[in-house]
């Protein structure tokens, strides 16, 4: 019997790179979706190589598929698809595969290699608008990227925990956002960690050019995923009190822009 199932791409609001380390990100599944059928005939609008997880859709559904069953087996589907992203980058923190399978928004703490910790966040806020614009596909693959941070960390192991430590508040104070628990800026909670990841040094020179313009019409941005140095860095994600002020300009700049839909969906059927 022909079935067909679908995994949603995703973005990583905060956190990216430190949650290799045992600190907390926040991810979301978005409106983007990969589908795979029985036959091994793949469809999907989630770009690849840009950072919002084409590969780990990509295991996830190819896992789905594998096992079968009604309902899916959401743990077994994302061990499995977990086995596959380590053949692609040797040292992921799993939060890729965790948020395609299990969809929605998701705090996310790998504390070791057999204990990954997550929980859903449910918003008790309208969550903000957030848009996204490719600042171009990087030179660098998420392996190497994780590889370039795993060097720094190596050679410069407090000056990185303490950069992550700040990560880590950025994560702890967007929950506290969206339980409403606390008065949060959001931009400036994107803005704070986009000056981290500058300082971690992942962000490239003309994708820190695009962040600085967006800041100068009042927006906050920062890229999403692993980053790229030589090149480009990838997706980056924006917010802006007024919509329209950003629409307008990304248009006058001739960038495509998407808004990312949050707290999609994980794997499922599709037929
Ligand atoms: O595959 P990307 O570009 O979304 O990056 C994954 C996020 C990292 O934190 C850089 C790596 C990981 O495994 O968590």
């Amino acid at each position: 019997m022909k079935s067909k199932i679908s995994a949603p791409g995703k973005i990583i609001l905060f956190g990216e790179h430190a949650v290799v380390y045992g600190y907390p990100a926040i991810a979301s599944a978005i409106n983007r979706r990969l589908s795979i059928d029985s036959f091994g005939k793949v469809q999907s609008d989630v770009p690849i190589g840009a950072g919002m997880g084409s590969s780990a859709a990509y295991a996830v559904a190819t896992s789905a598929i594998k096992f079968g069953g009604k309902p899916l087996n959401l743990e077994k589907i994302n061990l499995d698809a977990y086995e596959m992203e380590k053949k692609r980058h040797g040292n992921p923190s799993g939060i890729d595969n965790t948020i395609s399978t299990y969809g929605g928004l998701l705090w996310y703490r790998k504390e070791t290699e057999n204990l990954k910790v997550f929980k859903q966040l449910t918003s008790k806020i309208n969550p903000p608008r957030l848009f996204l614009v490719n600042s171009g596909r990087p030179s660098e693959t998420t392996k190497e990227m994780v590889a370039y941070v795993k060097d720094l960390h190596l050679n410069k192991t407090q000056k990185i925990e303490d950069l992550f430590k700040e990560v880590e508040k950025i994560a702890k104070s967007f929950a506290k956002f969206i339980f409403n628990e606390e008065a949060v800026n959001f931009g400036t909670l994107i803005h704070q960690n986009e000056l981290l990841l500058e300082r971690l040094g992942v962000v490239s020179e003309s994708t820190k050019n695009l962040i600085r313009k967006i800041e100068k019409i009042g927006g906050m941005a920062k890229i999403t995923g692993a980053g790229g140095i030589k090149t480009d860095s990838g997706m980056v994600m924006i917010y802006h009190d007024v919509p329209n002020v950003l629409l307008d300009f990304l248009k006058s700049l001739n960038l495509e822009v998407k808004e990312a839909k949050l707290d999609e969906e994980g794997v499922r059927y599709e037929e």
